[in-house]
């Protein structure tokens, strides 16, 4: 455990390009031995504090060198990749993970949320309150009643089978007892008590083994042996909390759920129970914070889940968590330290977000040197200058913030901090949206220069071939990838020179990897075919903010040719005549009048597209085919909906590839009509559009 990882003295911002790609590469190598070791030979050499460091670096190479930050990146692993010692094992439904709250305010907000979306203003809501034990998740498939397989999380989507661990484990029982359905995933955490933890350290000692550094690991470690003589010499415990596929639920509450699994023999936390309220539910985590220390195993906070079945799958999830559970965990750590500098990082999308550059502190055990400040009107609220001694926080997993500055320490001379106004990456103008209602900006400051910034190039350059954009068949994420790495292609123009410059040898695709003759003769080919495109497609591919497929038709349709919408959006200030066009045309709006206006008045972006356009020509835009019985229709809902609310509405309207629009005008193509709808209802009549109950669009949807 003394090995020190080996860090790069110098900060990133002074490594140039080679420099930083070697290190990359170096760490690369290195924190992947460190996995291998950690999750599959259960021996680290380095201390967890320690191999945040390396972590630590190797993100920040990728945060100031984006083109590093490749699809094999160790961060776009989520958890552990499933190790090749083990059987791989495909969730059937996935093990996602669980939205965090960290105060009583945070978890209102999450009640609210929930009950938006239900719409329910008051009346009943139930919640499920449970100990979030730290251990490691696991799903027991049963068939039939017979324990059958059982598997980590892995990513989430595919985990290690562990079922000869499994039955090792004394509480996890081999037949289910009672009435169960044929099939039934038991999803829970296995974990190992404190008493057990310290035991088997004091064993590992005597015997010279490495010992674990707290009671998750080792429970991760013993359930992840190739020997299961060895697993079932350690002991494990279980908490049933949830299920995964299932032919048929023995209940329609979490509650009545768990109470099932208890009936068939699984242990569910003695902890859980119901919260008929928002003071129910801050109570239970009150209480459970102070018994915390006497329960016997860790935890590191509680969950919260929606109690009634069918609740869950109307709220569905939001990427890798449900909407319908949150974890609150509990309180973060803290610790005092020097802000050396403020660094401004720009994302892949052009947001600019302040870094803190810390003087090295340990917080909860982790050394941390970078936090973040999250946006400038965060750091003039709290009025956080360069040189001054500021309060750390670190909670679970998240990235460390500060939360306070100590003013009695200030420096004298310490200025105010000055955001910049210009994108430190590439130059071009960065700006707040203002929203036209409130008049209020947006908390993030973004880039304008979206076609030449390298710290958005990749991902604009992906989006800008993608097939729904200029559909460049042969120009995928990874060759995008390879060629921005090689400086074959930084800008969109560059793509129409490729030929040229490769014939005039400046470049030699021929000779790379996986690039043969045809292959190069293939990518060539379908370049040239899409130096013709539609208008339309080309004003999405140009990736201006707020502009999705839809936007770039209704301004394809408007202006009918490029170089109107362009003078157009570059005279569009606000105020002028020209904004109110752009704003005017139905469907579009302030905000991407606004984001119109940034991006073609930013010369840099000018440039490129000038480039760009002596390279290709542009079509009219073509009819638009249809392919769901909604899709590309606009869709109005109006009056008392009763099997969904407006945001539900409007969600699964946008996934069968419908727009949706607040009021009726001659673009409507079908009403959806609640009980009590009035002046919209007569303006479709009006206006002969065709007007449908809720039951016939969840037939027309195919939903039954
Ligand atoms: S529910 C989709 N309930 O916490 C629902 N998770 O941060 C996902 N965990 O991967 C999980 N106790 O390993 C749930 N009572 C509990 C839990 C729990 C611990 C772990 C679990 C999960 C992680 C999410």
């Amino acid at each position: 455990m003394t090995k020190k990882p080996s860090l790069h003295p110098a900060s990133v911002e002074e490594l140039t390009p080679i420099e930083a790609r070697a290190e990359h590469a170096r760490l690369h190598e290195e924190i992947a031995a460190h996995d291998r070791r950690y999750y599959q030979e259960d021996a680290p050499t380095i201390s967890d504090a320690d191999y945040d460091a390396l972590r630590r670096r190797y993100e920040e190479l990728e945060r100031a060198f984006p083109e590093l930050a490749t699809a094999q990146s160790l961060t776009k692993t989520v958890g552990a990749k499933p190790s090749e010692k083990f059987a791989k094992v495909k969730h059937v439904v996935p093990m996602l993970s669980l939205g965090n709250v960290f105060s009583d305010e945070e978890l209102e907000e999450f009640v609210a949320r929930v009950r938006r979306f239900l719409g329910l203003r008051d009346g009943p809501l139930r919640f499920t309150f449970e100990p979030k034990i730290d251990g490691l998740s696991c799903s027991l498939r049963y068939e039939k009643g017979h324990l059958v397989q059982a598997a980590t999380r892995g990513d989430g989507y595919e985990g290690e089978d562990v079922t000869a661990n499994v039955r090792t484990i004394d509480e996890i029982p081999q037949r289910l007892r009672g009435d169960h359905s044929d099939i039934f995933e038991v999803r829970g955490e296995v974990y190992m008590t404190h008493k057990d933890f310290a035991a088997l350290n004091a064993r590992q000692q005597e015997s010279g083994k490495t010992l674990f550094a707290n009671p998750r690991n080792a429970a991760a470690g013993s359930l992840r042996q190739l020997d299961s003589k060895i697993t079932a010499s350690r002991p494990l415990h279980f908490f049933a909390y949830g299920w995964g596929e299932t032919s048929a639920l023995p209940a329609n509450t979490q509650l009545g759920v768990l109470d099932a699994l208890r009936r068939y023999g699984l242990p569910v936390n003695p902890l859980t129970t119901l919260c008929e309220s928002s003071e129910d539910m801050l109570a239970h985590y009150r209480a459970i914070e102070t018994q915390r220390a006497t329960l016997g195993y860790d935890i590191d906070g509680v969950v919260y889940k929606v109690d009634d079945i069918a609740l869950q799958e109307r709220l569905g999830f939001v990427s890798r968590a449900p909407r319908w559970a949150v974890a609150r965990k509990f309180p973060a750590e803290r610790a005092t330290t020097i802000l050396r500098d403020i660094e401004i990082q720009v994302g892949r999308t052009g947001a600019l977000t302040p870094v803190a550059r810390l003087e090295p502190v340990t917080v909860g055990g982790v050394v941390v040197q970078n936090a973040t400040l999250h946006n400038e009107d965060e750091i003039a609220r709290k009025d956080i200058r360069i040189g001054d001694t500021v309060v750390v926080q670190r909670a679970g997993d998240v990235i460390p913030q500060i939360v306070d500055v100590v003013k009695e320490k200030r420096p004298t001379g310490a200025k105010p901090y000055q955001f910049p106004h210009v994108c430190p990456r590439c130059g071009s103008a960065a700006l707040r949206e203002i929203d036209e209602k409130t008049g209020e900006a947006d908390v993030v400051r973004r880039c304008t220069g979206s076609l030449v910034c390298p710290a958005q190039a990749i991902e604009r350059l992906k989006h800008f071939a993608s097939r729904n954009a200029m559909d460049i068949e042969g120009l995928g994420d990874k060759q995008i990838e390879l060629f921005f790495q090689e400086g074959l292609i930084r800008t969109p123009s560059d793509i129409f020179t490729l030929e040229e410059r490769d014939r005039a040898s400046l470049t030699k695709i021929k000779n790379r990897e996986g690039y043969g003759e045809t292959s190069v003769r293939n990518l060539f080919a379908a370049i040239e075919a899409r130096r013709s495109v539609p208008i339309n497609r080309f004003i999405f591919a140009l990736g201006v903010r707020h502009v999705g497929e839809t936007n770039a038709r209704r301004l394809a349709r408007h202006f009918g040719d490029f170089e109107s919408l362009r003078e157009t959006a570059r005279d569009a200030s606000l105020g002028s005549e020209a904004r109110a066009r752009i704003d005017s045309i139905d469907g579009v709006g302030p905000v991407v009048a606004e984001a119109l206006h940034d991006f073609f008045a930013e010369p840099h972006n000018e440039r490129e597209l000038d480039a760009l356009l002596k390279r290709i020509t542009l079509e009219p835009m073509p009819a638009v085919a249809s392919t769901s019985p909604v899709s590309g229709k606009t869709v109005v809902f109006t009056g008392a909906l009763e099997r969904l609310t407006r945001d539900e509405a409007k969600a699964q309207a946008e996934r069968f590839g419908a727009h949706v629009a607040a009021s009726v005008s001659k673009k409507t193509d079908l009403v959806v009509a609640g009980p009590g709808a009035g002046s919209k209802l007569k303006k479709a009549a009006e206006l002969g559009i065709e007007v449908i109950s809720e039951d016939e669009w969840f037939k027309r949807t195919g939903q039954g």
